[in-house]
C-alpha cells in the first residue's frame, strides 16, 4: 500500500471530495491542503452530524495532523471562525499546523474582487468573492504578505501600510469603501495572535513524517478543470487544484508523490460562468440537482448540472496522473431510464477527444454521446460492487473504460458507511 496519495476533483470542483478525503484520512497520519482558501467548501456527515467546512482540511476529524499548506491563501477571519466553530462542536484543533509561507488574505482583496467582477461586465467570471483572486495576485507580484510575515508585528505594520496605500489608489478611483491602515492593522494583529500557535515550517514538517514512514494525504480544493494552467481559463481559480500542485503547494517533491485519486460525480456539476458541453438545461437537470442536493456550500449557489463526460475526466487523467477513480453519487442516477455519457466532442465537423485551449471553441464543443440502459433499484445501502444492479454495474465500468483509470471507491449515500472500496489506497 502507498505511503502518499493526493485526492483531486476531477470536475469543476463539488465532486464530494470531502467525504473520500475523511475516509482516506482515517488511513493517514497527515492531511495536508495544498492550495486555494475559503473558496471551497466541503461537507462531512457521520453519526447523523453534518459539518461544513471550507478552509480546514476534512481529515482534521481523524488525522494526527492537519496541514494548511504554503500554497494556500488564508483569510484569519475565516480560519478563526472555523476553528472556533470545530471547538464549539467539540472537534480539537491542536493538531493543525499552518505554513509560515501561505499567504493571508486581507479586506482590500476581498474589495478588490468585488470590483473586477463588477468591472469585466459580462466577461464576469463568477467568483467566489473571497479575495482568492488578488491574493494569488499578491503573491505573484511579490507583494503579499506570509504568515510568517503576519505573525510578526513590525513586518505586518511595515508591508501593511504599503499595501493599504497601493490598494487604496485603486479603490478610490471606483469611489469604493476604502482601508485605513489602523483599521485593518488593529483588528488582524489580533487575529494573529491568535493564529501565532499554528503556523510553522510545514514543508520540514512533512518532510519527518514522510522520513519517519507515516501516511500522508494530500487534498485539493475545487476541480482540474478549475485549475488555473489546466481549466477552463479564464473561468477558474488562481491557483493549482491539479495533483502537480501538492508538490509546491505543499514543499515536497514530485518523487514522493504514490498514488493520484480523482474524485468523480456520476454526472457532471458546475458553479460560475464558463461552458458545460453537457449541460442539461431540462427537467431532468432539475431533478438530478434536487435529488443530488445541488447547491454550492459557499455560496448557496444552485449548480449546473449535466450528463457525465469522459473528455473531461480523460483530460483530467493526463494533466493530474490519476491512479484510481472515486465515483460519487452514483445513486442519484437512479430511476433514470437512460443514461447519456458523453465519449467525444464535436468541433466545427470534426470529432475530438480533448479539450481545446481557448474558451471560444470549448463553447463550441458538442458532446458526442453513448447511451446506457439505467436502473431502479434503491442502491443507498449497497456494500458490495456486485451487489449493485447490473446496469449500474457496467454504467461503472464504462466510466473505466472511457477514462482509462481503474475505479477504486464507489459511494452511494453521503454518509461514512455508504462507501464501497474497490481498492485500499493507503
Ligand atoms: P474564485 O476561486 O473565488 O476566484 O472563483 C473562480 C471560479 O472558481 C468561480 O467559477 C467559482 O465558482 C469557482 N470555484 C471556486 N471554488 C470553488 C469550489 O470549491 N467549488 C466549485 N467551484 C469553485
Amino acid at each position: 500500500m502507498a505511503q502518499t496519495a493526493v485526492v483531486v476533483g476531477t470536475q469543476w470542483g463539488d465532486e464530494g471530495k470531502g467525504k473520500i478525503t475523511d475516509y482516506l484520512a482515517s488511513k493517514a497520519n497527515y492531511v495536508v491542503r495544498y492550495q486555494g482558501g475559503n473558496n471551497a467548501g466541503h461537507t462531512i456527515e457521520f453519526n447523523n452530524e453534518q459539518f461544513k467546512l471550507k478552509l480546514i482540511p476534512s481529515g482534521v476529524f481523524r488525522a494526527e495532523k492537519i496541514i494548511l499548506g504554503n500554497g494556500m491563501v488564508i483569510n484569519p477571519e475565516s480560519l478563526i471562525e472555523e476553528i472556533k466553530y470545530l471547538n464549539d462542536r467539540n472537534v480539537s484543533t491542536n493538531h493543525i499546523r499552518i505554513s509560515n509561507r501561505a499567504h493571508v488574505i486581507l479586506p482590500y482583496h476581498l474589495e478588490i474582487d468585488a470590483l473586477q467582477e463588477e468591472l469585466r461586465q459580462d466577461q464576469k467570471v463568477g467568483t467566489t468573492k473571497k479575495g482568492i483572486g488578488p491574493a494569488y495576485t499578491d503573491k505573484y507580484a511579490r507583494t503579499g504578505i506570509r504568515m510568517g510575515e503576519f505573525i510578526d508585528k513590525e513586518t505586518f505594520a511595515e508591508k501593511l501600510k504599503y499595501q493599504i496605500d497601493e490598494k487604496n489608489v485603486l479603490l478610490s478611483k471606483y469611489n469604493k469603501p476604502i482601508n485605513t491602515f489602523e483599521e485593518v492593522f488593529n483588528k488582524y494583529n489580533q487575529y494573529a495572535d491568535y493564529i501565532r500557535p499554528f503556523v510553522t515550517d510545514t514543508s520540514y514538517e512533512i518532510d519527518e513524517a514522510l522520513q519517519q514512514g507515516k501516511k500522508i494525504l494530500f487534498e485539493g480544493a475545487q476541480g482540474v478543470m478549475l485549475d488555473i494552467d489546466h481549466g477552463t481559463y479564464p473561468y477558474v481559480t488562481s491557483s493549482n487544484p491539479s495533483a502537480a500542485g501538492a508538490t509546491v503547494g505543499a514543499g515536497i517533491g514530485p518523487t514522493k508523490i504514490d498514488e493520484v485519486v480523482g474524485v468523480v460525480k456520476a454526472y457532471s456539476t458546475r458553479v460560475g460562468e464558463g461552458a458545460l458541453p453537457t449541460e442539461l438545461k431540462n427537467e431532468l437537470g432539475d431533478y438530478i440537482r434536487k435529488v443530488g442536493r445541488e447547491y454550492g456550500t459557499v455560496t448557496g449557489r444552485a449548480r449546473r448540472v449535466g450528463w457525465f463526460d469522459g473528455v473531461i475526466v480523460s483530460h483530467t487523467r493526463r494533466v493530474s496522473g490519476l491512479t484510481g477513480l472515486s465515483i460519487n453519487l452514483l445513486d442519484v442516477l437512479t430511476n433514470i431510464e437512460t443514461l447519456k455519457l458523453c465519449v467525444a466532442y464535436e468541433l466545427d465537423g470534426e470529432v475530438i477527444h480533448f479539450v481545446p485551449s481557448t474558451i471560444k471553441e470549448f463553447e463550441r464543443c458538442k458532446p458526442v454521446y453513448i447511451e446506457m440502459p439505467g436502473w431502479t433499484e434503491n442502491i443507498t445501502q449497497v456494500k458490495h460492487f456486485e451487489d449493485l444492479p447490473l446496469n449500474a454495474q457496467n454504467y461503472v465500468r464504462k466510466i473505466e473504460e472511457i477514462t482509462k483509470v481503474p475505479v477504486v471507491i464507489i459511494s452511494v449515500g453521503p454518509d461514512r458507511e455508504q462507501t464501497m472500496i474497490l481498492k485500499e489506497i493507503l
